[in-house]
C-alpha cells in the first residue's frame, strides 16, 4: 500500500464537547490520516456537528457499530454517507444479510450523493470480551476462531475489512489476503502509558505485522501537546517505513 505512514493513523474524539473535539481535530489534523467518531461524540451532538468537526476534509472513521436488522442497517448506513465517512463499521454477528445490506447500501448512497463511498468494516469479536464472556452468549470456541470465523463472514459478505485487535493481525492478514483492510487499535508508542489497554502494539510493529490503520487515542489526545505527540508518531512511523 502507497499511503504515507502517519496518514494510517485515525484519533479519536471520544467527548460530548464539541470545542475540546474541534480542538483536538485541528491539532492534529496533517499528522495523522484521520478522526474516529464514536457513540459518545455522535450521540451528544449529532451528524452536523461531525461534519462542523471534520469540516468534511479531514478523513472520518465513523464507529457507530451498527447492529439491527438488514434493513434498518441500510437506512442508517445511507445516512451515514452524508456525514462523509473515509470508513464506518458494523457489527459482524449482524450476519450475512445485513452486511450486505450495509455495502449496498453505502454504494448506492455515495452514487446518489456522488460522495465517495465509505470503506465498510466489520467488527468481529469486541476485545473487552474474553473466552468465558463469549461462552456466556453460546459460543463455545476460543475467541480467536470466532474472530476468524466473522472475518471471513465479513469478505464473503463483500465489506471492506474488519476492526481487529494487534494479536490477530497476522492470522487475520494471512487468511484474508493482501487488500483486505486491518484497523487495528490498542496501540501504544514506548514513551506512552498503556491505561487501560492490556496487550500494546507500538505503531511501527503494528503496520510491520500487517495493519492498514490503527486508532490511536490517549497516547495523543491526553498528551499536553496533542500536535507533538502525533508528529512523534508520524516521525516514528517514517523511520520504520
Ligand atoms: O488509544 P486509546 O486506548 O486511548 O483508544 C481508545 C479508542 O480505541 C476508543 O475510541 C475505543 O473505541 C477504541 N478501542 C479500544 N479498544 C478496543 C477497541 C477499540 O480502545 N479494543
Amino acid at each position: 500500500m502507497t499511503l504515507p505512514p502517519h496518514e494510517r493513523v485515525f484519533v479519536p474524539l471520544d467527548t460530548p464537547d464539541l470545542g475540546r473535539a474541534k480542538a483536538v481535530a485541528s491539532d492534529v489534523a496533517g499528522h495523522v490520516g484521520g478522526v474516529k467518531v464514536g457513540k459518545e461524540l455522535f450521540t451528544a451532538l449529532g451528524p452536523g456537528a461531525v461534519l462542523e468537526i471534520t469540516g468534511g476534509n479531514i478523513p472520518l472513521f465513523l464507529d457507530l457499530k451498527f447492529h439491527d436488522i438488514p434493513n434498518m442497517v441500510a437506512g442508517a448506513v445511507g445516512s451515514a454517507v452524508n456525514m462523509k465517512p473515509y470508513m464506518l463499521n458494523v457489527h459482524a454477528a449482524g450476519g450475512r444479510a445485513m452486511m450486505r445490506a450495509a455495502a449496498d447500501a453505502a454504494g448506492e448512497a455515495a452514487a446518489k450523493t456522488g460522495l465517495q463511498k465509505p470503506l465498510v468494516l466489520g467488527v468481529t469479536v469486541l476485545t473487552s470480551l474474553d473466552d468465558s464472556d463469549l461462552r456466556d452468549t453460546g459460543i463455545p470456541d476460543p475467541a480467536l476462531d470466532q474472530v476468524k470465523r466473522l472475518a471471513a463472514l465479513t469478505q464473503e459478505s463483500g465489506l471492506d475489512g474488519v476492526v481487529c485487535s494487534g494479536r490477530e493481525i497476522e492470522n487475520l492478514r494471512a487468511q484474508c489476503g493482501p487488500d483486505f483492510k486491518l484497523v487495528v487499535p490498542g496501540i501504544r508508542p514506548r514513551w506512552a502509558s498503556a491505561d487501560d489497554q492490556k496487550r500494546v502494539l507500538t505503531p511501527a510493529d503494528a503496520v510491520s505485522r500487517g495493519a492498514d490503520y490503527l486508532v490511536i487515542g490517549r497516547p495523543i489526545t491526553g498528551a499536553a501537546d496533542p500536535a507533538e505527540a502525533a508528529g512523534r508518531i508520524r516521525d516514528e512511523l517514517a523511520e520504520a517505513a
